[in-house]
């Protein structure tokens, strides 16, 4: 898959060169590229925003860079995605059906968000993550890529994605490593066992607990 992120702070994206990502990228499994939406601006002095019509707080991104960086990638068959606070939210499935995608273009907006006309022309998909808003859409940007990336054939075993909170509705059990005692505390006995059966039936009523306790709305 490959995914194009257009961003005025190319230098926020370090965190995608690190642990899974980074071997996802090495693999060929991910391409990923930043591109400068200030390298497109025709404004002198590369201005790429501006006040908003109407009045009221804060600088929004001017269309014509964000126009021109989006040709410069854009192809039959790209899939354009805006890091909005009004878009649908962010969900495993949403993020499964991205990572089917051939080609991801990503445009984050930043100060007060992106001139309308940029979303009526190339009608991107607008994904929200979560109700609150951010300074810039390069963490959102980065969290979409990030959820979707494990969905990517290869990236993690499938294993990973088969017992995560959410893959089967509710949260994860708790989870324990060595040293079997920490700070006087003991790992559960029953994880200790081997018994497979008793293992699985004990992490299904933990996790059912612990749903119940914290996120009863996932509850069907
Ligand atoms: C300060 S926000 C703009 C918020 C916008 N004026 C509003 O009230 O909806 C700047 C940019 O950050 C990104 N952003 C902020 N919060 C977000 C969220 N919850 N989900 C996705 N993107 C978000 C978007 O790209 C947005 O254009």
């Amino acid at each position: 898959m490959k995914i194009d992120i257009l961003t005025l702070f190319p230098e926020a994206f370090s965190a995608l060169n690190c642990s899974i990502l980074k071997r996802a990228q090495e693999s060929g499994k991910l391409e990923i590229n930043i591109i400068n939406i200030r390298d497109f601006s025709l404004d002198k002095h590369g201005k790429c925003d501006d006040y908003t019509y109407g009045g009221g707080a804060g600088m929004l991104m001017t269309p014509q860079p964000i126009f021109d960086a989006v040709k410069s990638v854009k192809k039959r068959g790209s899939h354009i995605v805006f890091a909005s606070p009004c878009g649908e939210k962010l969900s495993p499935e949403l993020a499964q059906s991205l990572s089917k995608k051939k080609h991801l273009i990503f445009i984050c907006g930043h100060y007060e968000g992106i001139d309308q006309r940029i979303i009526d022309i190339f009608k991107p998909q607008e994904i929200s993550v979560g109700d609150y808003v951010l300074t810039g859409g390069e963490i959102p940007t980065m969290t979409i890529i990030d959820c979707l990336a494990r969905f990517v054939d290869g990236v993690i075993t499938k294993e990973s994605l088969d017992e995560e909170s959410f893959s089967s509705g509710g949260l994860e059990y708790p989870q324990y490593t060595h040293p079997q005692v920490f700070e006087g505390l003991s790992v559960p006995e029953v994880l200790l066992s081997g018994n497979h059966a008793e293992i699985a039936k004990w992490r299904k009523k933990e996790s059912e607990k612990r749903t119940k306790e914290r996120r009863a709305d996932l509850i069907k």
